[in-house]
């Protein structure tokens, strides 16, 4: 008796508890809405019943009811699941006189029955007395299922009531809202376990933040790196040589050196910048004579205000080729890098630069008046929608400093087009230093522009 009974007892044991949590949930979803009417008047007998109908919304503020439902919906699906599965196994045993593995009950019974404690603990409900409406529930923190998600975009409170160096009581750690229309895929980009290798995944996560969910959650796992990874050449030789392929992971892309990256070869896999991986094309940028008006030389452009220029931001696409020369004059210049389909950023870093991952959907991480120069050039083209640009520029104006320069890099556009994209660059009444435009093919043009930002006295 006593042994055959052990696994069916337990099996007894675990349905009971099944049938407590989802007693219990019965009773959640009938308190949620019990207070719905409570909300909506029923209860409450001198009140205008109709108007209490109509400002159910307001009641709940930023609660989002709907997104509960949601949940506590996928929690009753997967205690289903459970008990159909539990079920079927007890037959299974009865016929079979068989016992029940450590497994089974591992796999299929606590780890899910775990998953939907945290799952119901993290339902965040209403306080239905006194509620004040000053506090805030993040409705987001509800639409992710994903533990680590939920996680991170809590916000932090400080330990005993303590306010931190930023005088806040808690750290909000933000993601991008368009996380929300990724959901999926933001929750497989979370998916790992903590304090392990994470997937060498960097391809899904520039994916999400092109695609707006950006910025992106920081992760609890350790990024791969390359297993034969070598000390980076001296600066002296690092700024105009192609680094060692050995410094990077290649797993994501369809050359596997940066030999390969080269503009000869048709199957390098990226388009932007195609020549930028070689380096005798990247020697002439910026400092030989063009025939091209449009092609401004940084000496020239350095000579407008001499010894002024020491900080600056490249807003392009490229393998960081202007602040290398920039350094050459002592110029301190941070440039942007999106891997579109070459390492752009780890070269930039291991020629001795600072790449900055950022995309074109994010403001600026660099505060008011602070920079001496921006340069863009490859970034943005005629495509680009007039008021995303509006808001770029905008941008940059805040960033740069009184008298610093903004240097407009062969930007092109179709003939039709021009017009409006000329307002655009000069609706910010900067004084003009040189202005060049010049035919690129039949119907298109490029602009290049030296522009300086006036000084605001008010
Ligand atoms: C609601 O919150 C505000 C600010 O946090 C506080 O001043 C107020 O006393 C609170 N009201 C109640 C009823 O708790
Ligand atoms: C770079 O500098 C190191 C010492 O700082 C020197 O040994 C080496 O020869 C230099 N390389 C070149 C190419 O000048
Ligand atoms: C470019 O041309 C100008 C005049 O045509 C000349 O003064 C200058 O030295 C040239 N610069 C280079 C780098 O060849
Ligand atoms: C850059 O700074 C170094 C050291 O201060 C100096 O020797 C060099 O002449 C400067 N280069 C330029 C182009 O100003």
């Amino acid at each position: 008796m006593g042994r055959s009974c052990i696994p069916r007892c337990k099996v007894a044991k675990i349905m009971g508890w099944l049938q407590i949590i989802l007693g219990g949930l019965v009773i959640l979803v009938s308190i949620l809405s019990l207070t719905k009417f409570y909300s909506a008047g029923l209860l409450l007998p001198n009140e205008d019943i109709c108007q209490h109908f109509y400002t159910v919304k307001d009641v709940y503020g930023d609660f989002d009811a709907k997104v509960l439902s949601d949940r506590i919906g996928e929690v009753l699906e997967s205690l289903e699941t459970l008990q159909g599965k539990l079920e079927s196994k007890v037959q299974e045993m009865e016929k079979n006189k068989g016992i029940l593995d450590k497994k089974f009950l591992e796999d299929e019974i606590v780890r899910p029955i775990h998953s939907v404690n945290v799952a119901l603990r993290h339902i965040r409900v209403p306080k239905i007395e006194g509620r004040n409406n000053t506090e805030k529930d993040d409705p987001l923190i509800n639409f992710f299922i994903t533990e680590e998600i939920r996680k991170y975009i809590t916000p932090k409170e400080n330990r005993v009531g303590k306010i931190n160096l930023y005088g806040t009581n808690k750290v909000y750690n933000t993601i991008g809202h368009a996380c929300v229309m990724y959901k999926k895929e933001l929750e497989e980009y979370m998916d790992y376990d903590i304090g392990s290798y994470c997937d060498d995944d960097w391809n899904l996560a520039q994916k999400l933040m092109l695609n707006g969910c950006d910025p992106l959650p920081r992760r609890r796992c350790l990024t791969r790196a390359s297993m034969v990874y070598q000390r980076p050449y001296p600066i002296n030789e690092s700024l105009w040589r192609l680094p060692d392929h050995r410094n990077v992971r290649w797993g994501n892309y369809q050359c596997r050196n940066f030999e390969c990256l080269s503009s000869k070869n048709p199957k390098r896999g990226y388009s932007k910048c195609s020549s930028c991986f070689e380096m005798e094309k990247e020697k002439l940028k910026w400092v030989s004579n063009s025939s091209v008006s449009t092609d401004f030389l940084i000496l020239d452009v350095l000579e407008t205000k001499p010894g002024e220029i020491r900080v600056g931001l490249d807003y392009s696409i490229g393998t960081g080729t202007f602040a290398a020369r920039m350094r050459e004059h002592n110029v301190t210049i941070v440039s942007t890098a999106i891997n579109l389909g070459a390492p752009f950023n780890e070269i930039i870093a291991l020629r001795g630069l600072v790449p900055l991952y950022v995309s074109l959907n994010q403001r600026l991480p660099f505060f008011d008046n602070t920079m001496d120069l921006i340069h863009t050039n490859g970034f943005m083209d005629g495509w680009i929608d007039m008021l995303l640009l509006d808001f770029i520029l905008y941008d940059w104006d805040r960033i740069l400093r009184p008298g610093g320069l903004l240097w407009i890099d062969n930007f092109f556009c179709n003939r039709k087009d021009m017009d409006d994209y000329m307002y655009m660059f000069l609706q910010l009444r900067y004084k003009k230093h040189k202005w060049a435009i010049s035919p690129k093919s039949k119907d298109e043009f490029y602009l290049s522009a030296l522009l300086e930002k006036p000084p605001r006295a008010i």
